[in-house]
């Protein structure tokens, strides 16, 4: 039999959530698409305080991707207002709860009023040490790969490294999210199951979770859930779970 108590070590350290179906939900309740994403920010805080209860270390939700673009002028602006008025309502209690804040993606996708928001909320909670919150906006995962890749392109061209340099470890110190430790476990709501050109390089080992609740359903049950699913599974990075009992009995 399995041990399956739970311990803080058994916790993942890093949760990446694609919080989809929004727009089904609102349409399963008679309601237009904006319906569903103004609901879905409940289920955000929900999720936000159960991860910070847990002791989860960092969540890093998917809110807009680079190719959320194209769809309908209407909903796009209306996303983006969204954004604007959680930015200037819900940081301050994030800030008091001690959390930090960050936005991941390209930022210059937006206008300078949403820039300006997201740089106060960002220096407002910079010093806290509580849970991590990124929320990837206007962000895609070849986007970020491109992004580091042009950094060290432009090291190269200043002569302060060599094409010999370039390994995994700089790679992954210029991409999104590098002073973190890469996702442990990635949650997708809605049904789907694909990446969505979400986190690429960061989820290379993470454990992938697919549920069929749409997003706004989404809540401390649901998380709880995830996580229980989490613990159960034997991790191995590759290796045998002979070879890491082995580790253990060496202890
Ligand atoms: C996810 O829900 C939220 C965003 C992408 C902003 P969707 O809007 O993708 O909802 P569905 O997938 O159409 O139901
Ligand atoms: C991914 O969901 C993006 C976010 C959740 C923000 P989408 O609904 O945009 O993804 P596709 O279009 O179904 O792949
Ligand atoms: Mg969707």
């Amino acid at each position: 039999m399995s041990d399956t108590s739970v311990t803080p070590s058994s916790i993942p350290q890093h949760v990446a959530i694609i919080m989809d179906g929004n727009g089904r939900w609102a349409k399963s309740h008679g309601k237009p698409r904006v319906y569903g994403h103004k609901k879905g920010v409940n289920a955000v805080r929900k999720t936000i305080t159960a991860a910070a209860k847990l002791g989860i270390k960092s969540v890093t939700l998917f809110a807009f991707s680079s190719e959320n673009w194209r769809r309908p002028q209407e909903e796009v602006s209306l996303l983006m207002e969204l954004f604007i008025t959680l930015l200037s309502t819900e940081v301050k209690r994030l800030h008091k709860n001690d959390l930090k804040l960050r936005i991941i993606g390209d930022k210059t996708g937006f206008n300078s009023r949403l820039q300006k928001k997201i740089a106060e909320a960002e220096a407002l909670t910079q010093d806290n040490t509580g849970l991590v919150i990124n929320v990837a906006a206007n962000y895609g995962g070849k986007w970020d790969i491109t992004q580091a890749t042009k950094r060290i392109a432009e090291k190269a061209i200043r002569g302060e490294i060599q094409p010999t340099d370039i390994t995994e470890d700089l790679i992954s110190q210029e991409i999104c999210l590098a002073d973190l430790p890469d996702v442990d476990l990635l949650i997708r709501t809605s049904g789907e199951s694909r990446l969505s050109n979400f986190l690429l390089w960061q989820v290379a080992y993470a454990e992938f979770y697919f549920c069929d609740k749409h997003w706004p359903d989404f809540d401390e049950d649901g998380l709880a859930e995830a996580i229980s699913w989490y613990i159960n599974r034997e991790r191995r990075f590759g290796c045998t779970g002979e070879q890491i009992k082995a580790l253990m009995d060496n202890k």
